[in-house]
């Protein structure tokens, strides 16, 4: 069952950036575009700058209006292309079923059977389904085993632009036909499924409320571009997120925003957490030892920097275009994460580790070279474009989309000769500290 309450939908504890009357129009014509188009569109506000590639009015980027993955299950949605995602929430089950047996039992006795669990930026797509399933068929296994009930209450967090819609659509498939062995877990054990957009930036449960928190791939995703890059302060010299070139007081900026966001979110969660209740995070990182230019997120990235440039020599992007786009994004060691967790001492660590993932996930092959660089490039563009497409668009204009990414397979193919893309992934396991 999937309960869609009118103030998750309208996202209580969230403040529109827009006046009333701009939402009320965008609420009646279904939110099915954003709120400035890009080639006609409601009026333009003088905070726009105008866009290269000769198509449309832009806006600044604001992470919590514009970023989403690629809606739809079309064929460059996040739905169709994320199982290099899918690979990594599979890899953690071990660590997310031993944080549900926890959360289950931090539920206290005098207040019932209700365990309440959120998936922070769940998206749209199987994975969002795969992570309820997974931690469904966890509580019904206890509840087998000590011949007990309990419902859950699990919301589905993203922000607003998120396909909120695919991810209701698709909620039947949990209902699916079952065995009868099953059926009776079910029974002993639903599952009430609702929708909550908001950043995980602020605050979105009340307090003590919730036991288990999962997020995967999301906390890699900043706040905002740090300011003093996207005023204009400093440049990044024509990277679009930290490349060789990058200068390190933009280095510092990036890293500054990550400890800003990290901590802010751990003090957000903590409040929001049942005392015992768990967090499962995954994101991806860097390797010991690896700078934050070096390593498996920086050279994908760097590649993409790369096709951009090339636009730009072609005459299809203005270099000042260019040169104003950031992502919103830091890839943090896992010691700058011990360290944040330990100094903000709200959480205890269970569990670290860190593991790499081939960012071609259609890639099984053994060994450090690449059997395929043509199909792996395809591959992984595509993976990098389900992300990143809603931004590029914001920013540069939809016009361009196919060049860069055409652009952008034929820089990774030839890179990918020096060996295969791995990108380190951080898994954290942490409890709500007692004191
Ligand atoms: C790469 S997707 C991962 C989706 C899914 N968890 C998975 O593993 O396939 C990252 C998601 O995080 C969401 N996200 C980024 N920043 C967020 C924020 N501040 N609050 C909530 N969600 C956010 C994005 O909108 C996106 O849907």
């Amino acid at each position: 069952m999937a309960m869609f309450c009118a103030s998750s939908l309208l996202g209580s504890c969230y403040s529109p950036p827009f006046p009333t009357r701009l939402s009320t129009q965008r609420l009646q014509r279904g939110l099915a575009s954003p709120p400035f188009a890009r080639c006609s569109g409601p009026a333009t506000p003088a905070s726009m700058v105008s866009a290269g590639g000769g198509c449309a009015p832009v806006q600044a980027m604001t992470v919590e209006r514009d970023l989403h993955m690629a809606a739809g299950d079309g064929k460059h949605s996040y739905a169709v292309n994320s199982i290099f995602q899918r690979k990594t929430v599979m890899e953690i089950w071990p660590e997310l079923r031993k944080a549900v047996k926890e959360a289950v039992k931090s539920l206290s006795p005098g207040t019932g059977s209700t365990m309440v669990a959120a998936d922070l930026g769940c998206s749209s797509g199987p994975n969002t389904l795969l992570v309820i399933s997974e931690v469904m068929s966890t509580v019904r296994a206890h509840v087998r085993d000590n011949s007990g009930a309990m419902e859950v209450q699990f919301f589905l967090n993203d922000l607003p632009g998120n396909d909120f819609n695919l991810v209701f659509r698709s909620l039947e498939q949990l209902h699916g036909p079952v065995a009868a062995e099953e059926k009776a877990a079910a029974a002993a054990a639903p599952c009430y499924v609702a929708g909550l957009p908001g950043s995980m930036y602020t605050r979105i449960f009340p307090c003590q409320s919730v036991h288990l928190f999962h997020s995967s791939h999301c906390l890699i995703w900043r706040s905002k571009v740090p300011e003093d890059l996207s005023n204009g302060t400093y440049v990044n010299a024509g990277n679009i997120y930290i490349g060789k070139t990058t200068p390190q007081v933009v280095v510092k900026l990036f890293r500054e925003q990550f400890e800003k966001d990290f901590e802010l979110f751990l003090t957000l969660r903590c409040k929001e957490l049942v005392s015992g209740g768990r967090m499962v995070l995954t994101f991806a990182g860097r390797k010991r030892g690896e700078m934050p230019m070096h390593g498996g997120v920086a050279r994908v990235r760097e590649l993409l920097s790369e096709a951009l440039q090339h636009l730009v020599q072609k005459g299809h992007i203005e270099k000042k275009k260019l040169r104003s786009f950031n992502m919103p994004y830091y890839a943090p060691s896992g010691d700058e994460v011990t360290q944040l967790i330990k100094k903000n001492d709200l959480f205890d660590i269970e569990d670290i580790r860190l593991f790499e993932s081939n960012w071609d996930a259609h890639d099984d092959s053994d060994g450090y070279t690449v059997p395929d660089c043509s199909s792996s490039a395809e591959n992984i563009a595509k993976i990098i474009r389900a992300g990143i497409e809603p931004l590029i668009i914001n920013h540069f204009g939809e016009d361009i989309l196919d060049e860069l990414f055409m652009a952008y397979t034929s820089i990774l193919e030839k890179d990918l000769e020096k060996g295969k893309a791995m990108c380190p992934v951080i898994l954290v396991l942490l409890k709500k500290s007692k004191h």
